[in-house]
């Protein structure tokens, strides 16, 4: 079965060709990054105005370098939520007349189980049962994984997600959205224990994340080491990213380290854009190394947001059987 994927469900348009066969025949994206740079943050009106230019060139474009033809995609998949409304619609709609077109099925993906199933396009995927940790923009989730949409959640953020959280701090340190690899990059260079953020909930049992006092913790320090332009020098910087970028990732490892033992399991996967963050993924490999697990994540590019996620998540569901009518129905608001 060969899936054609689309993902618009913020700021990102995403194609990709998937066959259950071959496996990724061909995948591109357009990012809106500079569109919205100017703003501090995805403009929801610009974002599916900005889809809807650049989805059907895209398109072509993909089945041409895949090498494909229209009549050989035997079905299409589109994230239908959570995301933005206006951005979700251009995808949902563009995916439903491709698919009434070609006279093939069309399904409508979660997003988050997109990022789910991400590491399932790598060469050496992980086998079920696993926990997931999802770590995205919009979502901080612990997920038990016994199969293909078999899914339990362990706990979650109360408040901000962890991707929000990074892009927050970025913020307060006059770094660009998307601010979680700028705060990456910047941490490289601050000094490891000048600064010690707190690791929120980590001192009682549970496996749910609050991440809204590390924000203000992150912005009293900065305030108290401010200088006439409301910023602290460089190197004060760096130490305040590496101190934040600690916080979060020792705070996840602590929740993911419970997760495991929680359920028994020993594997592993990380997903989301927060999972590209190259501190986090070792933090958790020298964890799960000790424990004598495994640690599963995506390439790079495959972490954030992609077609590639939707068209593989897509296949698997349609492989199962299941099957959307012809109604275009998003859901900005959608549980795993
Ligand atoms: O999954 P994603 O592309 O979109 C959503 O579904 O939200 O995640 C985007 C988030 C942003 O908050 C971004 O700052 C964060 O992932 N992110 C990172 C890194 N790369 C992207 N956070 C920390 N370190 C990174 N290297
Ligand atoms: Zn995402």
């Amino acid at each position: 079965m060969r899936v054609l994927g689309i993902e618009t469900s913020c700021d990102e348009t995403g194609l990709a060709l998937y066959d259950s066969e071959r496996g990724l025949l061909g995948h591109c994206l357009y990012s809106q990054v500079k569109l919205h740079a100017e703003y501090g943050g995805v403009v929801p009106e610009l974002a599916s105005r900005d889809h809807v230019r650049k989805l059907l060139p895209l398109v072509k474009r993909l089945l041409s370098e895949a090498g494909s033809e229209a009549n050989e995609v035997d079905a299409v998949a589109y994230t239908a939520g959570p995301g933005l409304i206006g951005a979700l619609m251009v995808g949902a709609c563009a995916g439903r007349a491709l698919a009434y077109a070609w006279d093939v099925p069309a399904i409508g993906v979660h997003h988050m189980e997109g990022h789910l199933l991400a590491p399932m396009l790598e060469a050496q995927p992980p086998a079920f049962p696993f926990v997931a940790l999802l770590v995205s923009g919009g979502h901080t989730q612990l997920v038990r994984v016994d199969g293909i949409g078999v899914y339990e959640l362990l706990g979650e953020s109360l408040d901000d997600a962890a991707g929000e959280a990074f892009d927050k701090a970025a913020k307060m340190l006059d770094l660009d959205y998307p601010g979680g690899p700028h705060i990456a990059r910047l941490a490289q260079q601050g000094a490891a224990g000048r600064f010690v953020f707190p690791r929120p909930m980590t001192d009682r049992p549970g496996l749910d994340f609050s991440f809204s006092g590390l924000k203000t913790f992150t912005l009293n320090t900065v305030a108290e080491h401010a200088g006439a332009d409301g910023l602290p020098d460089q190197q004060t910087c760096a130490d305040i990213a590496h101190a934040f970028q600690e916080a979060v990732v020792q705070t996840l490892a602590i929740k993911c380290r419970r997760a495991l033992e929680q359920t028994g399991l020993s594997t592993l996967i990380i997903a989301g854009g927060v999972s590209a963050n190259v501190r986090l993924r070792a933090v958790l490999e020298a964890a799960l190394a000790k424990a004598g697990g495994r640690v599963y994540y995506a390439r790079q590019e495959f972490c954030t947001d992609n077609g590639a996620m939707i068209a593989y998540a897509g296949c698997q569901r349609l492989l199962a059987g299941q099957r959307d009518d012809l109604g275009v129905t998003v859901k900005p608001r959608w549980s795993l």
